[in-house]
């Protein structure tokens, strides 16, 4: 797979050298290219961002630097991804759906967002599509870009060193959250491990953890009970 992120903050990427993202670029997994919008902002400043029409507060980003960038890093069967709190929330489904693409590019906004037009023209050439994180506003979308990465980059096959992990895990196949885990040792600040994992009996600790789940479930996230 191929990523592109066009930032005026590339710097804000460097987590993608690391860790498992970091050896998936080593082995060829994924090929990431991050690039500095200022790069084509033609003027003395390397100017990006100016008064929106209509008024009111803050700076959009200018059409043309942007219009520059996606025509360089685009290819046609591209999806352009624009993290932005007005966007559709980005899910596990989305994920893995895009886990399957050859190429993502990411145009991560700052200030009040990207020329509409930007997006827009986008829309007519490649696909497009604006996601948000979640209720709550960053900075910019060079946060939002770093987490879709790592949710779809950790889908490739050949990723993850144990692939059964990604089976069982919140927002897996069934829809539910995640059980609580543990570990050894089985009693820590007098805090014992619930006895039936200890038992052996790999019918019973099932049922337990469905259980666990929906309980979880039910009381954080009601919106996902089935
Ligand atoms: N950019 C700023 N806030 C965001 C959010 N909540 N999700 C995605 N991109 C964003």
């Amino acid at each position: 797979m191929r990523i592109d992120v066009v930032t005026i903050f590339p710097d804000y990427l460097a987590p993608l050298d690391l860790s498992l993202p970091g050896k998936a670029r080593q082995s060829g997994l994924i090929e990431l290219g991050v690039h500095d919008l200022r790069q084509w902002a033609t003027d003395r400043h390397h100017t990006v961002d100016d008064t929106p029409y209509g008024g009111g507060a803050g700076m959009v980003m200018k059409p043309e630097p942007w219009g520059q960038a996606l025509d360089a890093v685009t290819s046609d069967d591209c999806v352009v991804l624009v993290p932005t709190p007005s966007g559709r929330p980005f899910r596990q489904a989305d994920a893995e759906r895009l886990s399957r693409e050859q190429h993502l590019v990411f145009a991560c906004g700052r200030y009040e967002g990207i020329d509409q037009r930007v997006i827009d023209e986008a829309a007519s050439r490649w696909r497009v599509e604006e996601v948000s994180l979640g209720d709550f506003v960053l900075n910019g979308g060079e946060v939002a870009a770093l987490a879709v990465i790592e949710a779809v980059v950790r889908l490739l096959p050949g990723f993850m060193g144990n692939p059964e992990s990604i089976v069982e895990e919140s927002h897996g196949t069934d829809g539910l959250l995640e059980y609580p885990v543990y570990t050894k040792p089985a009693t820590w600040r007098d805090r014992d491990v619930p006895e039936i994992l200890l038992s052996g009996h790999h019918g019973n600790i099932a049922a337990w953890r469905r259980q666990q789940s929906l309980e979880r479930t039910r009381e954080r996230r009601p919106d996902l009970m089935p």
